[in-house]
């Protein structure tokens, strides 16, 4: 502790002398240097005694690099220096402190540069621009002055030509006629920098103006190229390129060295044409070792018609023969260009080979296709084109007979691959010198091509059709029968519409869904997915569902529901829908129409009660006595307890129970039967529907029903029968019905009610 103190103020009191002294320090100050070059720096060490040690950026040097030189001089020699900006200090190795420190930057000078000479406004002769560019890898926000200096064998002082503060020059009046030695100088505020020399021999560096006298002339076996050379009759080289003019990507490039003093001139054959188009042609030249010159303007010429060119691609189809053995034969050829001059008519004839038997013309004139009529025998079709009257060219197909024997392909295969078909199939057994692969979307509109293989690559397809496809084997001077291959899609596109239907419940949904598609080409699907509710969720169902359950939903809530079909091939959705779950379940509605039947049969019941008993009313207030013992031919016990159970047992009378629950709900209803004030007989229903009848019965032990009990079942059945009305057989319970209103003048409406309910029942039962 007390030394380390003590060796704080020594290092602080030598500081302190140092500073005072002021004899140390490191030079060169802020030094610039060029990248990758060496330099010296000088620690004046004079105010300290012993070794020195130095940093880098605050990471020690190597000690080998210093160098004492005497007790107050340590030079430090620091050899291909690339750091960009580095601080170099120089320390005392006794007490670490700091001596000195400079701060050493670097810089790169011009590099790669090159020259063109050329012409403003591209006038031929003495090129009079001179433009230089070059690299530079500095910081982009410096500001750099940059010279352009030049000197000759004959003037070896460099004269300034051009300046810049971009990495680029144009003189506008130099005139170069011999070799140049070209230095860029590179100037900031604190350094300068001199590129290497580089020299330029002007016949190399001179970029000539483009021809402007290009001439092509088309003859029927070949287009010739001509162009004068402009500027310079040095030898050198030019490049001819030609376009068909709609389609420029398919460039051809020509090449062509030219002596001195020799102008272009070039003939292509034919053959590299299509006859009848517009092709453009430019071209360009250069002198040996020199720059391309800009490429010409264009000149565009229509190329000649050569007949060995055309290609007519005659070909047939067959079609299923008649009953008669007539097949149909549709002939089709690609046309001879509408650019051509001239006209073109085209002539199709069906020949027999069968010997006296006739061929039958189909001349057409700009038509493409022609349908001729053949017999079951094997017959050619020829095509002959007129040029302007005069036989132009001609080609033939073969049709075999219905039963000819000619070998077919077998087993054609096919697959899609971006749009594009991939067929092919077995040869036969037979050599077959090529195959006529031929398809179509419609049945109407063919396209067929050529392979030397079992194998070929439809293209050009329209997206998402199913094609047939047919491959012919072609002999040496027949042609067999097809080999189709059916309802190939040149793509699978998504699956079709879906269309959706949601039935509702209180918390479930049942959606069920349809998919249709006009296309024929649409993927199967894989599975659906439906999205339900807000966030979305989802259920995967595979692709044979066509309904699903939505379940645990909210009662009387709106949600939305949308199903997404997947295929392999792509996917499609359903619109969005939306629905409004019921407020109700199925259950509650079932009960409520339930209890509804119920209410609705109760009250009409009620009615045809009040009727009936008001008539009655009406017709006998007071119930006759005499009646009573009429009734006392009743049915035995037995045959009473199974009949008139409601009558003999009031407490269990459904009157009762009916009058309860009524007097609850309705306790007005009474009134209406009675015709008595409504305020008096609330109480009173109340009191009585809590009041057992059954004590009343008992204050009143005669009761008038309870008598007939000895009556025989005949007097009975012929008291009912003889009457022969359910209405009349009332007379019979008028008593307990009196009695009960006697008891309860509330009650009895229901009770008698429920009675002839019960006779009617019985008595039909019968
Ligand atoms: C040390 O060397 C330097 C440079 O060589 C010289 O300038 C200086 O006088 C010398 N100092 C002594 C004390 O010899
Ligand atoms: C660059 O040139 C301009 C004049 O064009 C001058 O004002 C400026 O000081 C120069 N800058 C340097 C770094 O030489
Ligand atoms: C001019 O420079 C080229 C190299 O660019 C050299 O080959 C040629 O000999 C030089 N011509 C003369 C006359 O020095
Ligand atoms: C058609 O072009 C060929 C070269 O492809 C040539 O040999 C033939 O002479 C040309 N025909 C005519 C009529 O010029
Ligand atoms: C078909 O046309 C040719 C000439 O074009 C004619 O000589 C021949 O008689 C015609 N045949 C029929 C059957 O019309
Ligand atoms: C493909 O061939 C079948 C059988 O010959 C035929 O029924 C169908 O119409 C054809 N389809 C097309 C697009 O030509
Ligand atoms: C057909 O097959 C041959 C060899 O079997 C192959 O070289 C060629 O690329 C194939 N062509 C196409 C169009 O697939
Ligand atoms: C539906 O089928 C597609 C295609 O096979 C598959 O990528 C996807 O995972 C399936 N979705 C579910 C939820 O199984
Ligand atoms: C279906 O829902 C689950 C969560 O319930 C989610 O992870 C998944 O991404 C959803 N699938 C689709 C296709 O939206």
């Amino acid at each position: 502790m007390h030394l380390s103190v003590a060796l704080f103020i020594l290092a602080a009191i030598s500081i302190c002398k140092g500073r005072l002294e002021n004899n140390c320090n490191v030079f060169p100050k802020d030094k610039y240097i060029e990248v990758g070059s060496d330099i010296d720096i000088e620690c004046q060490t004079s105010c300290v005694k012993g070794k020195i040690f130095w940093t880098l950026n605050n990471v020690p040097v190597d000690e080998r690099l210093s160098n004492t030189i005497n007790s107050s001089h340590t030079v430090l020699s620091l050899r291909k220096f690339t750091h960009h900006s580095a601080i170099l200090q120089c320390h005392s190795a006794v007490n670490q402190q700091v001596l000195g420190g400079t701060n050493i930057r670097t810089y790169s000078k011009p590099s790669n540069i090159s020259c063109i000479l050329h012409s403003k406004d591209q006038d031929e002769g003495i090129p009079d621009l001179f433009t230089c560019n070059w690299e530079h890898q500095i910081n982009p926000s410096l500001e750099v002055n940059y010279t352009i200096l030049r000197s000759t064998r004959s003037n070896s002082s460099k004269k300034k030509i051009c300046t810049s503060h971009r990495t680029e020059c144009t003189n506008h009046s130099v005139e170069i006629f011999e070799n140049n030695s070209i230095t860029v100088r590179a100037e900031t505020a604190h350094w300068t920098a001199d590129s290497d020399p580089r020299e330029f021999d002007p016949l190399h560096i001179w970029k000539i103006v483009p021809s402007k006298s290009l001439n092509v002339e088309t003859f029927s076996d070949r287009v010739l190229v001509k162009w004068n050379r402009a500027s310079s009759g040095d030898p050198g080289h030019c490049q001819v390129n030609y376009s068909k003019a709609a389609n420029e990507q398919t460039t051809v490039v020509l090449h062509q060295n030219l002596t001195k003093g020799q102008h272009g001139k070039m003939p292509i054959d034919i053959a590299k044409f299509e006859s009848c188009s517009n092709y453009s042609f430019s071209v360009r030249c250069a002198l040996i070792k020199a720059p391309w010159s800009d490429w010409s303007h264009k000149t565009t010429v229509l190329t000649q018609l050569n007949k060995s060119h055309v290609k007519l691609r005659l070909w047939r189809k067959v079609a299923e023969p008649e009953k008669n053995g007539v097949r149909r034969v549709h002939a089709m050829w690609t046309e001879i260009p509408s650019t051509c001059k001239g006209t073109f008519t085209y002539a199709v004839k069906s020949t027999p080979y069968k010997e006296h038997t006739i061929g039958v013309n189909c001349t057409l004139r700009g038509k493409l296709t022609c349908d001729v009529d053949v017999s079951r025998d094997a017959h050619r079709i020829n095509l002959t084109v007129f040029h302007d009257e005069s036989l132009f060219v001609e080609d033939s197909v073969y049709v075999p007979a219905i039963r000819e024997s000619l070998p077919q392909v077998t087993d054609i295969q096919t697959s899609t691959l971006e749009g594009v078909i991939l067929v092919s199939w077995k040869a036969p057994i037979q050599s077959v010198s090529c195959y006529m692969v031929d398809w179509t979307h419609d049945g109407n509109q063919y396209h067929w091509k050529e392979s030397k293989y079992t194998n070929a690559t439809l293209s050009d397809l329209l997206d998402k059709k199913p094609y047939n496809i047919t491959v012919t084997p072609l002999f040496e001077n027949k042609t067999s029968h097809g080999t189709q291959a059916l309802h190939i899609c040149s793509r699978f596109g998504g699956p079709g519409n879906v269309t959706i239907h949601v039935q509702t419940n209180d918390k479930s949904a049942l959606v069920s869904w349809n998919v249709t598609s006009q296309e024929a080409c649409s993927g199967a699907v894989v599975n659906y997915t439906v999205f339900y509710g807000e966030p979305p969720l989802n259920d995967t169902l595979d692709g044979s569902k066509q309904d699903t359950s939505l379940k645990d939903l909210i009662p009387d809530t709106y949600y939305s529901v949308y199903v997404k079909a997947t295929a392999l091939t792509g996917t499609t959705e359903s619109i969005v829908t939306s629905f409004k779950t019921n407020r109700f379940g199925p259950g509650l509605i079932t009960a409520v129409s339930v209890v509804g039947s119920i209410i609705i049969v109760l009250v009409l019941s009620l009615g045809l009660c009040c009727t009936v008993q008001w008539q009655k009313f009406r017709a006998k207030p007071v119930p006759n006595p005499r009646l009573a013992s009429a009734v006392t031919l009743w049915p035995t016990a037995g045959r009473q307890e199974g009949m008139f159970q409601a009558f003999s047992n009031p407490t269990e009378s459904l009157c009762d129970r009916v009058y309860t629950e009524e007097a609850q709900r309705k306790a007005s209803s009474p009134i209406d039967c009675y015709g008595n004030p409504a305020s008096d007989q609330t109480d009173d229903y109340v009191d009585s529907a809590m009041t057992p009848i059954i004590d009343e019965k008992h204050e009143d032990p005669v009761d008038p029903v309870e008598t007939p009990r000895l009556s025989s079942p005949d007097d009975s059945t012929a008291l009912l029968s003889a009457e022969n009305s359910p209405y009349r057989s009332q007379s019979s319970v008028e008593s307990p019905a009196s009695k009960c209103s006697k008891q309860c003048k509330r009650v009895p409406l229901k009770q008698t009610m429920y009675v002839t309910l019960d006779m009617l029942e019985q008595h039909g039962a019968r």
